[in-house]
This record gives structure tokens, C-alpha cells and sequence, in this order.
């Protein structure tokens, strides 16, 4: 089991007994699978935990390819723990680990284009736009096709002037 340390929060290695709560916290539309977050992912997912309660979830996916190898983050922090911090803190826990564990130069993320909490929030850790991916993700309760801005970040643009040094 993987736990990483933010200012905050902890990441801790998703548990079958954190499914419960992490379901009721999921928002509408989120991986609808009936399954989730069990399905066959290939994702490395973790439990946001803060003060020892879980607030939230947060996944990241590698592509190994050598000419492309990259990592994504995706993340959802329940409703009543919004704006707080906490998806700050999480997101740049994991591009921490990303690029000083797991030697990523780069780290993309996806939100909706009109999603201005989690634009605000990653370009806090130091994602930039690079640019509207038109129609990109699918509302499935609604069928309406959404466009997404595609963020990028590079190593050395992380902000890790909050993490403690790692040994
Ligand atoms: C995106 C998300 C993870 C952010 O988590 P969070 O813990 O609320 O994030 P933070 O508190 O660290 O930062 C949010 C920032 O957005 C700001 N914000 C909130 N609502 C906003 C709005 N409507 N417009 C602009 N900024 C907004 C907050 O003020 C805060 O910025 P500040 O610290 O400069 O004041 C959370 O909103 C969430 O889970 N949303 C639902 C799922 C989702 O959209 N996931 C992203 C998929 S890519």
C-alpha cells in the first residue's frame, strides 16, 4: 500500500472499504460504471484522506510509450469539502510523486472547458492551457457531447514550494 503525504491530505492506496463512501461522494455523470471504482482500471487510484476521512478520490494513468511516456491525474473531492484546498493539495501530491518517483517530465488533465473550480485549481499547482479539445467527453445521462481544455504541465513548472523534500 502506497500512502503519499501532502500538506494536507494523504493519498492512500484505494481500499475495497473506502467504496462506500467514496460512492456517496462521487458526483453525477463520474465514471457511471456500476462498479466503479472496482472496474477493470488501469489507473492507479488512491483515497483522499484528510484527519483520516475520506474526501475524496484521485487516479493517475501512464502512458509508457518511450517517444510519448507522460502521466494524467483525474480527481474528484466531495461537495461539502470544496474549495478548502484539498484539490490542491492532492493534485500536486501526485504530480510530486509523478515526476520525483516515477521520473514523469509531464503531466496532462482534462476538465470540462467550463469547469472554472478545477481550472483554477490545477493552474495553481502550475498546469497551463494548451488548448479546447472540441466535443471531447460525453454527459451519458444527457448525451450532450462537451468540450474539454487539455492542460499540460512540465517538471520543472510544478510548484513544490509546499512539499516537504523527499529523502
Ligand atoms: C475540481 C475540484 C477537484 C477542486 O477541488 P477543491 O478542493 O474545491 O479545490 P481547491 O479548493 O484546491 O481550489 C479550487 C479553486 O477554485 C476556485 N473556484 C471555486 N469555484 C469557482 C468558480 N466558479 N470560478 C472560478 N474559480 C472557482 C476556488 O476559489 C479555489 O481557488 P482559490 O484558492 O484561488 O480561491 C472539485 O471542485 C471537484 O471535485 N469537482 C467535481 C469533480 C470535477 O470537476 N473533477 C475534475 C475533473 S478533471
Amino acid at each position: 500500500m502506497t500512502e503519499l503525504q501532502g500538506e494536507r491530505v494523504t493519498l492512500r492506496t484505494l481500499d475495497v472499504a473506502d467504496v462506500p463512501r467514496l460512492r456517496e461522494l462521487r458526483p453525477r455523470g463520474w465514471a457511471s460504471e456500476a462498479d466503479w471504482p472496482l472496474e477493470g482500471s488501469r489507473s492507479t487510484r488512491y483515497t483522499i484522506l484528510l484527519d483520516g476521512s475520506v474526501v475524496g478520490f484521485i487516479q493517475s494513468h501512464e502512458n509508457p510509450e518511450p517517444e510519448y511516456r507522460h502521466a494524467g491525474i483525474d480527481i474528484f473531492v466531495g461537495t461539502p469539502y470544496h474549495g478548502q484546498g484539498i484539490g490542491t493539495d492532492a493534485v500536486r501530491t501526485l504530480a510530486v510523486h509523478l515526476v520525483r518517483d516515477l521520473g514523469h517530465h509531464r503531466i496532462v488533465i482534462d476538465p470540462r472547458a467550463d469547469n472554472a473550480a478545477a481550472i483554477r485549481c490545477y493552474r495553481k499547482v502550475g498546469f497551463t492551457p494548451v488548448g479546447v479539445m472540441r466535443r471531447y467527453e460525453r454527459n451519458l445521462e444527457t448525451g450532450e457531447w462537451n468540450d474539454g481544455l487539455l492542460m499540460d504541465m512540465l517538471a520543472e513548472e510544478l510548484d513544490t514550494s509546499r512539499t516537504a523534500p523527499r529523502g
